[in-house]
């Protein structure tokens, strides 16, 4: 091995990750939101991404149970809002009330979009990894 590597522990150091503001929901409760960065590409036709959420989020039973998530892509402006969805729990509040995000229907959906990120990717859960802390 060349002298200039440093030999570390495994881990997982692929970073910068895009982060995004995921929405959930389940039928009859208020919608919620999650920001996440392990977030990835899997395959292109059919065309799957991974979300990895650790099990004490709000927001894991509601994907797991609702079997559905929306990926919403984040600009510039929405960093405040992506930071506090981040670290409010949908538990204690309405993010979506909170930072005045607008709920758009996805049609063949429960859970919602959000109206002012430029795209989102509307997801169906296929398949599910779960490891002791997470689930992919
Ligand atoms: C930039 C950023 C990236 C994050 N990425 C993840 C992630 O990939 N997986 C995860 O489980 N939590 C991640 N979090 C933490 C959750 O967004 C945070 O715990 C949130 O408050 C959970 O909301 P909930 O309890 O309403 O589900 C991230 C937070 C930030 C600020």
């Amino acid at each position: 091995m060349s002298e200039q590597f440093v030999n570390i522990k495994p881990g997982t150091l692929l970073a910068p990750v895009p982060a995004v503001m995921v929405s959930c929901a389940l039928p009859g409760q208020k919608p919620n939101i999650i920001t996440l960065a392990w977030v990835g590409t899997v395959n292109s036709e059919p065309p799957m991404c991974s979300v990895s959420v650790r099990k004490e989020r709000f927001s894991h039973d509601i994907i797991r149970d609702s079997g559905e998530f929306v990926i919403n892509l984040c600009g510039e402006d929405h960093l405040r809002d992506m930071d506090y969805c981040g670290v409010k729990s949908g538990r204690d509040v309405d993010k979506f009330a909170e930072r005045h995000l607008t709920p758009i229907a996805v049609p063949g959906f429960i859970a919602p979009a959000i109206g002012e990120c430029p795209m989102y990717l509307a997801c169906k859960v296929t398949c599910s990894w779960a490891e002791s802390s997470r689930s992919a």
